[in-house]
């Protein structure tokens, strides 16, 4: 009898938690009156995040003009979403560890996640987009299945890469042949069992198939923002990019309906996402604590 994807999941033992600190953070951010002296409070706890992220902060990834010397000013001036965003990626970024031997690096999937953080949120600012934080925290953690099947079901993930290099296919496709779901279905069980926000986790679920989710227009910048970073980065997780084309793909058409009548220029649009990828691997390198 084939497994569901939430029998799957419930199946591993020791399940990666999201630390308390990350949960506490969203909590304390997306409350209806948030309290900065509060969310600053919290976050001071943690001599490590605290220290990391002043340090990122008043790296040139944010190019400020004076020295934050504290959170509660960061808050400030970043605002609670972004400083809560920034907790969540200093905190994954440091959470998963690469099982011995594994065929894939945990570097390479940072590097694609925050480019496509990076990318979307760069996209919902220009589309005006209102849910732009939490299109990060998807964008972020949309993969998260990938790492999830890797860890605690490497011999799935060595039958998913054998079928990948027969068929050369995506490994969608062959993570869906061989289980009859995805990552990104296990990303979602996993992410609504750490209570992210519900967009956050719908998102996810559909980030291969946006067309299905109910909010597609969201589901359709993360897949947009997806396909736009395995074109300018080389090397993704686990997946090779085969060149898409974008006029074919629902998430473009949804796009392209959505956001007409602002009048935006796609193609100019790509070429400026480059420099994004860029400051997503900076950013990776400082979380990472390089
Ligand atoms: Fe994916
Ligand atoms: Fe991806």
């Amino acid at each position: 009898m084939t497994q569901t994807v939430s029998q799957y999941v419930a199946n591993i033992d020791n399940l990666p938690v999201l630390p308390e600190i990350a949960q506490k953070v969203i909590a304390l951010a997306d409350a209806d009156r948030p309290n900065i002296g509060e969310l600053a409070d919290l976050i001071q706890k943690d001599a490590s995040i605290t220290a990391n992220i002043l340090k990122l902060i008043n790296s040139g990834y944010y190019s400020l003009r004076r020295e934050i010397a504290d959170i509660r000013q960061a808050v400030v001036l970043l605002g609670l979403q972004q400083v809560r965003n920034l907790v969540v990626t200093m905190v994954s970024v440091n959470h998963f560890e690469e099982p011995p031997g594994s065929p894939l690096r945990l570097a390479d999937f940072w590097d694609h996640s925050l480019g496509v953080a990076t990318i979307a949120q760069c996209l919902a600012n220009r589309f005006k987009f209102a849910d732009a934080a939490n299109l990060y925290l998807a964008a972020l953690l949309h993969d998260i299945g990938k790492v999830i099947i890797q860890c605690h079901y490497p011999d799935d993930m060595s039958r998913i890469t054998d079928l990948m290099g027969q068929k050369h296919c995506s490994m969608y496709e062959a993570e869906t042949q061989i289980l009859g779901f995805s990552h990104a279905e296990v990303g979602a069980v996993l992410t609504r069992n750490w209570q992210l926000p519900p967009a956050v986790c719908e998102a996810i679920e559909f980030h291969h198939q946006c067309h299905k989710a109910d909010d597609h227009v969201f589901a359709a910048i993360l897949q947009f923002s997806d396909f736009v970073t395995k074109g300018r980065l080389q090397a993704v997780y686990g997946d090779q990019f085969t060149d898409v084309v974008f006029d074919d793909e629902p998430c473009w058409k949804i796009l392209m309906q959505t956001f007409a009548a602002q009048n935006i220029d796609f193609e100019r649009l790509l070429l400026e996402m480059d420099d994004e990828i860029e400051k997503a691997r900076e950013l990776v390198r400082q979380a990472r604590g390089g």
